[in-house]
């Protein structure tokens, strides 16, 4: 079953029918919502806004591991992410839509692993392909079928937040490589790999990552929240349609 994460700007799916609202609570604690399991048309999907209805769970307290388990235990076997974004390749302007094929951990202090030694064993997983091809196809394939614009591949920074990043820190992940850098990325997609959930993300660039616009001075939270209000439909839509392909 597919289940979708909201992030900023995406509390609920307007296309969701027949919505059910279940409580979980975990071994990890709670996640940060209730899970709503709907259709799509014909489409069963779970949906969990990651920073819970309202936006009340920043980033770095957001329980990851709680999330992906609900999850899972709710039947989900394959997790779109949606997350909002900062643009820094020039391919990746605000409003564009990303499928990132790549991600680099720049995150600390967070609770990464299911894996944590408790039990006496030592786990490790491959991560060399962090996002799930197949899924990743899906999604622009959908978009394409929309002739909504996406940006096919892409390398995803995650930073700690909840503040935005410096110039120079952008201009780091410039060279490291990064196209969009974002808060929420990991460790979700790791998690979702240590349960053998098959995940991807849908970026959406909300705004120009800090001292990449020389028109800016700063980044404006205000115009991040109304270009992500813009995006939304959008973003919608091709999930919408993804799902439609799904059980076509
Ligand atoms: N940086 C980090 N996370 C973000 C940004 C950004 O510029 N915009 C939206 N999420």
């Amino acid at each position: 079953m597919l289940a979708i994460i909201g992030g900023s700007g995406l509390y609920e799916l307007a296309e969701l029918a027949d919505p059910i609202r279940m409580k979980r609570d975990t071994r990890w604690g709670d996640p940060s919502d209730s899970i709503v399991k709907g259709r799509i048309g014909r489409l069963p999907v779970l949906f969990l806004p990651r920073h819970a209805h309202g936006h009340k769970v920043p980033p770095h307290r957001i329980n990851y591991r709680a999330n992906l388990w609900a999850l899972r235990d709710a039947g989900a076997t394959e997790v779109v992410a949606v997350a909002a974004v900062g643009g820094i390749a020039t391919d990746c302007p605000t409003g564009a839509l990303v499928v990132p094929d790549q991600i680099i951990d720049y995150t600390s202090g967070r609770d990464a692993t299911y894996f944590d030694g408790d039990d006496g064993n030592v786990m490790h997983v491959d991560f060399t392909e962090p996002y799930d091809p197949g899924l990743r196809d899906r999604l622009v394939a959908s978009a394409t079928r929309l002739q909504v614009p996406v940006v096919k591949a892409g390398v995803y920074g995650c930073t700690n937040g909840p503040r935005l990043e410096t110039a120079a820190e952008i201009r780091r992940l410039q060279k490291d490589g990064c196209t969009v850098v974002g808060m929420t990325g990991m460790p979700e997609a790791v998690l979702a790999r240590e349960l053998g959930l098959r995940y991807a993300c849908l970026a959406v660039v909300a705004n120009a990552a800090a001292g990449t616009d020389v028109n800016q001075a700063e980044v404006s939270v205000e115009a991040i929240m109304a270009s992500l209000a813009r995006s939304m439909t959008t973003v919608q839509r091709v999930l919408a349609e993804m799902c439609r392909a799904t059980v076509a």
